[in-house]
């Protein structure tokens, strides 16, 4: 074997595409320099802003700051600290301090963890545990509670068919299954039984009075369409 063929060949530094062939070391280089430039600060794509620091939220409280509240169509001052929840607002502090204090307590504090539904309220057309929201964050937004599903002076035909069909017992339950129900006939008027229950799933009632709960929003859902709703 001469000399000449004992030497490992010499490295290339032309591309693959010149040389014809493709080389692991080749493509580990590849792989390293695009790494590098997507991580060089001010660089490229992930330059720059990327980086910067993010912004720090506007700090509020702890001691009690003054929020309006958009409840049933009414607006509400309300002096809370920031911790407290949208169902403590909505039971014990609306107006307060003023000439007409009001509190809305037909939305029902049971559990005070986001577990039984009682405390449902519809927030921006979506269903929320209000024990779960803080009142701080409900500014500017629509706040429906059981109070405000009446239609005028007449009840909501879920009201009305809670009536017949007997759906409650303690009651305790009643006003977050109200307030569920409506939420569910003003996007879905009318529902499957299986759209019924996944839709109350959020709600418990100790009592077992599930199946005639069931049976009022199917009785409202008919009634409704019946007056072409
Ligand atoms: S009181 Fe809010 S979920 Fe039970
Ligand atoms: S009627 Fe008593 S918890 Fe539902």
């Amino acid at each position: 074997m001469s000399e000449e063929s004992k030497k490992p060949p010499a490295p290339s530094s032309a591309s693959p595409e010149a040389s014809g062939r493709f080389s692991r070391r080749w493509f580990l280089q590849g792989v390293a320099l695009s790494a590098g430039t997507a991580v060089l600060p001010g660089e490229g794509l992930l330059g720059g802003s990327a980086f910067a620091a993010p912004q720090a939220p506007a700090r509020i409280g702890p001691e009690p700051v003054q929020i309006a509240l958009s409840v049933n169509g009414k607006d509400y001052q309300v002096k809370v600290e920031p911790r407290v929840t949208l169902l403590n607002a909505l039971r014990n502090y609306l107006n307060l301090g003023t000439n007409t204090p009001i509190d809305l307590t037909g939305t029902k504090r049971v559990c005070d963890r986001g577990s039984c539904g009682s405390c449902t309220v519809i927030l921006d057309g979506k269903t929320v545990y209000s024990c779960s929201v803080l009142a701080v964050e409900c500014q500017g937004k629509k706040i429906t509670t059981v109070e405000g599903v009446a239609e005028g002076n007449q009840p909501h035909p879920i009201q009305q068919a809670f009536v017949e069909c007997d759906g409650l017992m303690c009651g305790f339950c009643t006003p977050g299954f109200i307030v569920s129900s409506k939420a569910l006939l003003d996007r879905n008027p009318h529902p499957t039984p299986t759209e019924i229950r996944r839709a109350l799933n959020g709600n418990i009632c100790r009592c077992g009075t599930y199946n005639r709960v069931f049976q009022a929003v199917e009785l409202a859902s008919i009634r409704m369409k019946v007056k072409g709703g």
